[in-house]
């Protein structure tokens, strides 16, 4: 039994009286959705199109669970108890007494709508309604449905399961309880929740995918090779793996998506889509998922090194640090989310830690490094017209050491138009 007494007064809901949780599209994220819900003893429905695609979506959960097993992090029982609170439809109809429901079908604003729209009429009034959506705006997707107030963005991270981040995107309607009992929930399935508003590319999006944009910029420019890049970011900052690497894992096709609403949000040149991004997800190398990418379709042997002035400058005269000039940008993107008041520091680190498994966060780097060296980077790639940071966060120039007026970062910062 849901014990909300739907409509009735929303304050007195708590997470505890949570009891049905919907997943609509069990694809690539939707199963993985349903089976984190389960496993944190939710009773959850999942509903596909079709049998064929519950069939798909049920052996996914299946597939996960029994790894699980295998690997000792979960036991016969525990696994039946999970297979017991997981049930499967074609019908919406079924989510009528749905306490909570998380919507994960395509990436496509017409399906959004005819989903959410079904919703609202299905569910009751005071069923919260989440999107798990990369890139849309989840301030339309609420606005279709007559409980705006009870609308959220809800973005897990690939593969669900095992990301611990969850961006809670809020609109300008979402109310205050319906944040605070998202967030609950989402503690309560063991994530890291991260409150943010709905703009293009939430938080971690809209660090990592323009850090990636930069990596094949340089690539194209002919900085250097792509295991240089790949092998200097990791080494400046411990990360797990380069940004071309991670292109090619993720998808350059998702990476010029999210890369395309950003330019579409802002128009800022920092978020134009390189060119041979754009050029290589036009021929279809999408990276590891299409057999061609950066790595992915090559025989991994090294690439020769490029030549010429960019390439000279990195290696021989040491004039600029390859794995600096990726993290720099990326760092001044952070400080400009938090300077905007977007998202906290904290916020932002909890982000690149627990969504894209950075071992430091934007501000845990810039703090290692200091302002100025990170400046005097950004400076010197602006005179190159290696980077398309125009001018320097304005936090990160507050942190500049203290000198004489005019004289904060070595002569001025407009790194370039
Ligand atoms: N794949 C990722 O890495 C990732 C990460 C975070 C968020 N997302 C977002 O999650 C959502 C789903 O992405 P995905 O990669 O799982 O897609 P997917 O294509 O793997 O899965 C979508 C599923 O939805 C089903 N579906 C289509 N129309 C439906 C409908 N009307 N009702 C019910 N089910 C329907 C499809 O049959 C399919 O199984 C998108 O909004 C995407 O942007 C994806």
């Amino acid at each position: 039994m849901h014990g909300w007494g739907h409509g009735g007064p929303y304050s007195v809901r708590m997470v505890q009286e949570f009891d049905k949780v919907g997943v609509v599209g069990l694809g690539a994220m939707g199963a993985g959705i349903a089976e984190v819900f389960a496993r944190a003893g939710f009773n959850v429905i999942g509903v596909e199109i079709d049998q064929a695609a519950v069939d798909r979506g049920r052996a996914h959960v299946d597939k996960s669970l029994s790894r699980a097993v295998s690997k000792g992090k979960l036991t016969e029982e525990e696994r039946a108890g999970i297979d017991a609170r997981l049930t499967f439809t074609t019908s919406r109809e079924d989510l009528a007494d749905a306490d909570f429901v998380v919507e994960a079908v395509p990436e496509r604003m017409d399906i959004k709508k005819d989903v959410f729209s079904d919703l609202d009429r299905i569910c009751p009034p005071g069923t919260i309604l989440a999107t798990n959506t990369s890139s849309l705006s989840v301030t339309e997707i609420a606005a279709l449905t007559g409980r705006p107030d009870k609308v959220v963005g809800l973005h897990f991270f690939n593969p669900a399961p095992v990301m611990k981040l969850v961006e809670v995107i809020t609109t300008v309607s979402t109310s205050e309880e319906t944040v605070d009992l998202v967030s609950e929930v989402a503690k309560r399935i063991g994530k890291t929740p991260v409150t943010a508003g709905d703009r293009a590319g939430f938080v971690a999006n809209a660090l990592l995918v323009p850090y990636i944009n930069d990596a094949v910029r340089l690539y194209e420019r002919k900085v250097a090779t792509r295991e240089e890049i790949d092998s200097a970011v990791q080494k400046a900052a411990g990360l797990p793996m380069g940004p071309l690497t991670l292109a090619d894992l993720v998808g350059l096709d998702v990476c010029l998506a999210v890369m395309d609403v950003l330019w579409e949000e802002y128009r800022d040149p920092r978020y134009a889509a390189s060119p041979l991004m754009r050029r290589m997800v036009a021929a279809g190398r999408l990276g590891r998922k299409s057999g061609q990418g950066f790595y992915a379709g090559t025989d991994e042997a090294p690439e020769p090194r490029p030549t010429g002035r960019y390439a000279e400058m990195v290696r021989e005269e040491e004039t600029l640090d390859l794995g600096e000039m990726l993290i720099a940008p990326q760092i001044d993107d952070a400080m400009r989310m938090i300077g905007d008041g977007y998202a906290s520091a904290k916020d932002v680190d909890t982000a690149m830690r627990f969504g894209c498994g950075y071992p430091k966060g934007p501000t845990e780097l810039l703090e290692e490094r200091g302002a100025e060296s990170v400046v005097t980077t950004l400076v010197a790639m602006g005179e190159y017209s290696l980077t398309t940071v125009a001018v320097p966060a304005p936090l990160l120039m507050d942190r500049l050491p203290d000198t004489q007026e005019g004289e904060g970062h070595g002569g001025g910062c407009a790194c370039h138009g």
